[in-house]
């Protein structure tokens, strides 16, 4: 087998906040491929680099008190700890704010305006006057020009749905400054990628066999052969001052938009590394066997599969283009979409925090991922079903109901493998495991593993060593049982060490031996082969370790469908105006739908610490089901009759329990207790609250 050389990256995170799930899901996804390769024996470099320009960032940190440069390297310091707590291992870890990234950015751009592919053009723009910059849509609300609903943002209204430019507003304002934006003009730089050259390159980039996978080849052919409105038009890539960014060269005051420079953030962090390790980075991506390969999400598809391909195609040598673009989905939790306002979503933190296994959640997703761009959810009840029935009750189970009669009975040496067929057959799997690993079909690589650990499962309880541990005259089968057992641990911990890097090197240390790679699957340990003393490897999750996990914060006093552990906004645009609502006017405060309600059902919720099951009647409304943190203050019995006031237009949340429909109010404060609102006698269920 000839060994590649493969440099991968994953997409780079914005530094306006922590890591949340999905930038951890895609990690994973990412170095379980990259394991498996140099379980391969072949030479991969994987980089990743924070995404730190753009005005979202540039305007959280002024909102912080603090320069852009201070409150990224602030986000950046905080990575090691999510990325070593879920054993991701990335080579190097770099910003797009960067010298490297300068140079290469400058060069790049150079090499497409040298190759005739950029150009300027007037381009006008709303202008926020007390903050002197040009306004993304993103930052104007006004008046829908269709049917008059306030506060809409600048490209459709979310009242009655139409589509509109933002300079057809009404009344518009700045959501920076409150100010009334000006147009005015300013140039603009573009790359021309309806350039005949593009278009003919992109096509027979995307139409490459394997390349992409075929729904993601399918959509970027449908954007580059888009008719009409949707033709592909050329990309506007700069920014003016002020703006955190790369400046563009040769012309004062303009910087690349944050979409041009965060791509070569990955070659920018390569480099970075290339230079502490001695490798020579124009060497390495000229050399014609070099593969790059890009693992990212289905929400940033075209920026992969159209501007990218083609800067570097443009740029020519020594760039290169994407040899692959790997996209997967979004994952949810408990079916429902990650919120950044609200919050949803799992603390990766807090998961560490509560003392949940890192590889639990490895192995979880590993199980649930394939090679589509398919959501992946996490469900609690699967999640633990699924890691405690295969992990613990059957791949954990072999080792720990055989190694331990090698150690007592045997002087902790094995015996000779006989001819088992059992064994030839697991052994005989390490191919197709392969190509699964490969494919990225990793849901199917541990289906197949369970497959053949079910089979060992069912090799030892036929032959029952305990048993044959308490007759006398069968301490050679007892050997021989335990030896084959020992040897199906070691092939099946060959083929989830990708998934399981950890758990793989405690077996290692049992069964003695060096890091296991794909090739040792062809091997057996020798005969006499000592192995250690087995030790505890991996616990079962505890039902209140995902009640932790979900639990709501202290400081949240209200009980609700919004969940406890904020994740980080993964989208800057929604991040910034998040930070930013120290005050809100009056029709920010009529979209809350405050409801009396009658508590009609109050109960007791089965593994639930905090919460308490409420039955509300809210008059017309109906009755909702509310899940309600309030069990360390009330008696659920207490409660019934009485009449309190709730959040009735709280998108419903899927919780652990059950559906929660809204959210009662209820006060606490430093001191202990939790305090239900409840209205003067004589309000009624339904009335409104206002
Ligand atoms: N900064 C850009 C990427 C620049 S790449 C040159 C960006 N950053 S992000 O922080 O918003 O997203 C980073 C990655 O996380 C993307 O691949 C994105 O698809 C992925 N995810 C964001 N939310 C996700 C889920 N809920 N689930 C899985 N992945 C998700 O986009
Ligand atoms: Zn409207």
């Amino acid at each position: 087998m000839t060994s590649r050389r493969i440099f991968v990256t994953t997409a780079l995170p914005y530094a306006n906040g922590a890591f949340h799930i999905g930038h951890i899901m895609e990690y994973i996804q990412a170095d379980i491929w990259v394991r498996f390769q140099r379980m391969q024996g072949h030479e991969v470099h994987f980089v990743g680099a924070d995404d730190a320009h753009g005005a979202p960032i540039m305007i959280a940190a002024e909102k912080a008190g603090k320069t852009p440069q201070q409150f990224v390297s602030e986000i950046a310091a905080g990575r090691k700890r999510y990325l070593d707590g879920f054993h991701i291992e990335f080579d190097n870890w770099h910003s797009t704010d960067s010298p490297e990234n300068t140079e290469l950015s400058q060069d790049i751009y150079k090499r497409l305006k040298a190759a005739g592919l950029t150009y300027a053009k007037p381009v006008e723009q709303f202008y926020d006057p007390v903050k002197g910059m040009f306004l993304a849509d993103r930052y104007i609300k006004g008046e829908c020009p269709k049917c008059g609903a306030k506060d809409q943002y600048g490209d459709a209204c979310e009242v009655c749905s139409s589509v509109y430019a933002p300079t057809e507003l009404k009344n518009p304002y700045s959501t920076l400054s409150g100010a009334t934006p000006e147009l005015r003009t300013s140039d603009h730089y573009f790359f021309k990628l309806s350039d005949a050259r593009c278009v003919t390159f992109l096509k027979e980039w995307l139409d490459a066999p394997g390349r992409l996978q075929p729904q993601v080849a399918n959509k970027a052919r449908e954007w580059l052969e888009g008719k009409g409105d949707q033709a592909l038009g050329d990309w506007d890539i700069s920014r003016d001052a002020p703006y955190f960014g790369i400046p563009i060269p040769d012309v004062p005051g303009k910087y690349f938009y944050v979409w041009l420079d965060a791509p070569i953030g990955y070659l920018a962090s390569f480099k970075n590394y290339c230079a502490k390790k001695g490798i020579d980075f124009e060497k390495f991506l000229t050399d014609p066997d070099t593969e790059q390969i890009h693992f990212i999400g289905k929400d940033i598809i075209y920026f992969h599969t159209l501007f990218w391909p083609a800067m570097l195609r443009f740029a020519d040598k020594p760039y290169k283009v994407p040899d692959h673009v790997y996209v997967h989905g979004f994952i949810t939790v408990s079916g429902e979409k990650m919120s950044k306002s609200r919050g949803t979503g799992i603390s990766p933190l807090r998961y560490l925090d509560v003392g949940m296994n890192p590889e639990w959640l490895r192995y979880y997703i590993a199980a649930k991922l394939n090679a589509n761009v398919e959501d992946v959810d996490f469900n609690p009840d699967d999640f633990m079903a699924r890691v405690n029935s295969d992990l613990i009750g059957k791949y954990v189970n072999i080792a720990s109901r055989c190694a331990g009669f090698i150690g007592k009975r045997f002087d902790g040496r094995l015996s000779s493998v006989v001819k088992n067929p059992l064994l030839s057959d697991i052994q005989a799997a390490a191919t197709e495991i392969a190509k699964l690993y490969e494919a990225r079909e990793y849901g199917k690589a541990l289906r197949e593993i369970m497959f053949h650990t079910d089979n060992a499962n069912g090799f030892i309880a036929q032959v029952k060593p305990w048993e044959l541990a308490k007759q006398t005259g069968q301490d050679a089968a007892l050997h021989q049982c335990c030896t084959d057992a020992i040897n199906i641990f070691r092939l099946l911990t060959i083929y989830l060490k990708p998934v399981l890097p950890k758990l793989a090197s405690q077996v290692e240390a049992l069964l003695n031996v060096k890091p296991l790679v794909w090739s040792d699957a062809q091997t057996w340990l020798p005969e006499q082969h000592a192995i250690n003393e087995y030790k505890y490897l991996m616990s079962r999750v505890d039902e209140k370790q995902l009640d932790a996990l979900f639990e709501l914060p202290k400081e949240t006093p209200t009980v609700t469908a919004s969940t406890p552990h904020p994740t980080s906004p993964a989208k800057t645009e929604e991040a910034t105006n998040v930070a930013a609502t120290p005050t809100i006017n009056i029709d920010d405060f009529a979209k809350v739908d405050l409801r009396i309600a009658k508590i009609t059902n109050a109960e007791h919720v089965e593994g639930a610490d905090k919460l308490l099951k409420l039955t509300l009647d809210v008059g017309t409304l109906g009755t909702r089901q509310v899940f309600a943190g309030i069990k360390s203050a009330y008696d659920p019995a207490t409660l019934i009759g009485k009449v309190t006031v709730v959040v009735a237009n709280l998108a419903p949340r899927k919780m652990k329990f059950g559906l929660s429909e809204g959210m009662v109010l209820a006060a606490s404060g430093e001191t202990p207790g939790i305090f239900l609102l409840s209205p003067d006698s004589g309000a009624q269920p339904g009335m409104k609250v206002k």
